[in-house]
């Protein structure tokens, strides 16, 4: 069967770390971007709106760019849209989850931090993972409101505010934390800052890897061939934004080693996306 195509989807810019790591395990595989923007950012937004917005724009863009698969690549997104998305399609879903099992395994000092978006920090499912694979260690838990628009605004040119980055990292140097899980798919895209920011942990760990050695495997197993376009075509297809088309992204895609046929903002023009819980 020819390179398999994956829709990859996330409220913003954050989950082309995700992107990246597939594009790397998988160089032949086409991508899709999905971004929606328009209601960036998700942790701000009602459960019932992000469900319902999530499964309107990744049917639209199955209609237009047919796909073999569809990872999520938002922790926030994932930690509600699951059920009912594996519900409405045939096609197999990756979602995506703060890495609390590999941290364990690698902590030395058992003390681990946690930084994440306010909303994937209360949800449940994350004491079931602490609960099921840390119970043994202290997990320190950083959930920042801001961060995520930092990162998008860097993504655009403007200048990270280290000094108020350094405060939100504050609580892991205090607990003497050793190991950081990065629980939204945005943060990677800094994590050189990061690391610099707080030199003294040994492990850094996000999620990006472990979901593209999960979409191979997948895929493998649906009979889909490595394919021998490599380098030839730019990996994604398309970017498509619910909202504008993010400044500063066409220079930004390069330095993640990616490229794309095509732009598209304001996207799908002519589906009304719920953009309120009464209009659902
Ligand atoms: N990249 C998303 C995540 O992993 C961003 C969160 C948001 O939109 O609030 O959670």
């Amino acid at each position: 069967m020819n390179p398999p195509r994956i829709l990859v989807f996330d409220s913003g810019v954050g989950g082309l770390s995700v992107a990246q790591c597939i594009h790397r395990a998988l160089p032949s595989a086409r991508l899709v971007y999905l971004a929606d923007n328009a209601c960036f950012p998700y942790g701000d937004q009602p459960e019932e709106l992000v469900t319902a917005r999530c499964l309107q724009l990744i049917e639209a863009s199955l209609k237009v760019y047919p796909s073999q698969l569809i990872v999520v690549a938002c922790n926030t997104a994932s930690t509600v849209v699951l059920p009912d998305l594996r519900a409405s399609t045939h096609l197999p879903v990756v979602g995506v989850v703060p890495a609390i099992k590999p941290a364990a395994a690698v902590s030395e000092n058992r003390r681990i931090g946690l930084l994440a978006t306010p909303a994937t920090i209360r949800r449940a499912y994350l004491d079931r993972l602490v609960d099921e694979f840390a119970a043994d260690c202290q997990l320190h838990r950083v959930g920042h409101p801001a961060l995520v628009r930092w990162i998008e605004d860097w993504v655009a040119g403007r200048a990270l505010p280290e000094a108020e980055l350094a405060e939100v990292l504050a609580p892991f140097r205090e607990a003497q934390v050793d190991t950081v899980v990065l629980g939204c798919t945005h943060y990677p895209l800094i994590g050189q800052q990061l690391q610099g920011s707080l030199p003294e942990v040994r492990h850094w760990v996000d999620s990006g890897e472990a979901i593209a050695r999960r979409t191979a495997d997948l895929l493998d197993r649906a009979g889909y061939l490595p394919g021998d376009n490599h380098g030839k075509t730019p990996a994604l297809d398309a970017m498509l934004f619910s909202g504008k088309v993010p400044p500063g992204i066409e220079t930004f895609l390069p330095r993640l080693g990616l490229a794309t046929g095509c732009f598209r903002g304001d996207w799908p023009s002519e589906t009304v996306l719920p953009t309120a819980i009464g209009s659902i």
